[in-house]
């Protein structure tokens, strides 16, 4: 699929990780739909950022644990702008929680979040494409080969098998694939010797770049033949983790 022609929804779309793809996508002339939770400033920022620059953007807000903003986003997205295309689904809660610790709620959240909301997004998208082309790719974390924490570890485990599971079940016009990132933006507070000390354990010896991971985005929407796949994003950890 050329960019060009894509509209793009972004979920979590207004910061971080999620921005830089947001932002990338527009600068390859895709039209994208910001999604955003509570960043509602940071969403209008970026999408002034993008208006600036002669793109085509409209931001969307939607709490991802409420079934029924789940099920409006998608329906949003077409009557905006009358296709979706592609679909990067982003958003994320990062939950501590180990053996102990691990709480119904944290579970409920992070299985929602990290597995139900790509899939029943794709589902809504994919249904409404019919047999026009169109791109799934879910942003997971390489950590998926080896979870160390329980909700967010297995939700994201969970999205690479549905990950999978989507790309063998769809027509051969969409592609489903994934990016498993590792250290590419540190979590906001995180003391300076505490990120000096996880790029030591890189084997790139340093911190990603969130360019890394939309040239990765750009060339998966771009291929027509690349289904089911993981590209792990993370200076070669994953070979360190299994
Ligand atoms: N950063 C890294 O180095 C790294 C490493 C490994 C994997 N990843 C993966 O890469 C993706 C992006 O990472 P990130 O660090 O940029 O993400 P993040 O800052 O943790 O979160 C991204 C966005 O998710 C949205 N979100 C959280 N809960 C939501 C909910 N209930 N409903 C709707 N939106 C919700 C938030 O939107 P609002 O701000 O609008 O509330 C937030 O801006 C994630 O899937 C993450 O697992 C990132």
């Amino acid at each position: 699929m050329n960019p060009e022609s894509a509209v793009a929804l972004v979920t979590g779309g207004a910061t971080r990780v999620g921005k830089a793809i947001s932002l990338a996508l527009a600068a390859r002339k895709a039209a994208v739909a910001i999604h955003y939770r509570s960043s509602d400033r940071e969403a209008r920022e970026v999408a002034e950022l993008i208006t600036q620059s002669g793109g085509q953007v409209h931001c969307f807000q939607a709490d991802l644990t409420d079934p029924a903003q789940i099920d409006s986003l998608v329906p949003s997205v077409i009557d905006q702008f009358g296709k979706l295309n592609v679909l990067i689904n982003s958003a994320s809660v990062y939950v501590q929680g180990g053996l102990e610790t691990t709480t119904r709620a944290d579970w409920e959240q992070n299985m929602t979040v990290h597995a139900w909301v790509p899939f029943r997004l794709s589902q809504m998208m994919i249904a409404a494409l019919g047999d026009a082309p169109g791109k799934v790719i879910n942003i997971n974390d390489t950590k998926l080969v080896k979870p160390n924490r329980f909700a967010y570890g297995v939700s994201k485990a969970s999205l690479a098998a549905i990950t999978r599971t989507l790309a063998a079940a769809v027509g051969p016009n969409v592609q489903v694939n994934q990016v498993a990132l590792g250290a590419i933006l540190p979590p906001s507070g995180l003391a300076e010797d505490r990120v000096a000390a996880i790029a030591r354990t890189v084997p790139a010896q340093r911190w990603g770049h969130p360019d890394d991971v939309t040239s990765a985005i750009i060339n998966l929407i771009e291929s027509d033949y690349i289904s089911a796949e993981t590209i792990h994003i993370d200076g070669g950890s994953n070979g360190t983790l299994g």
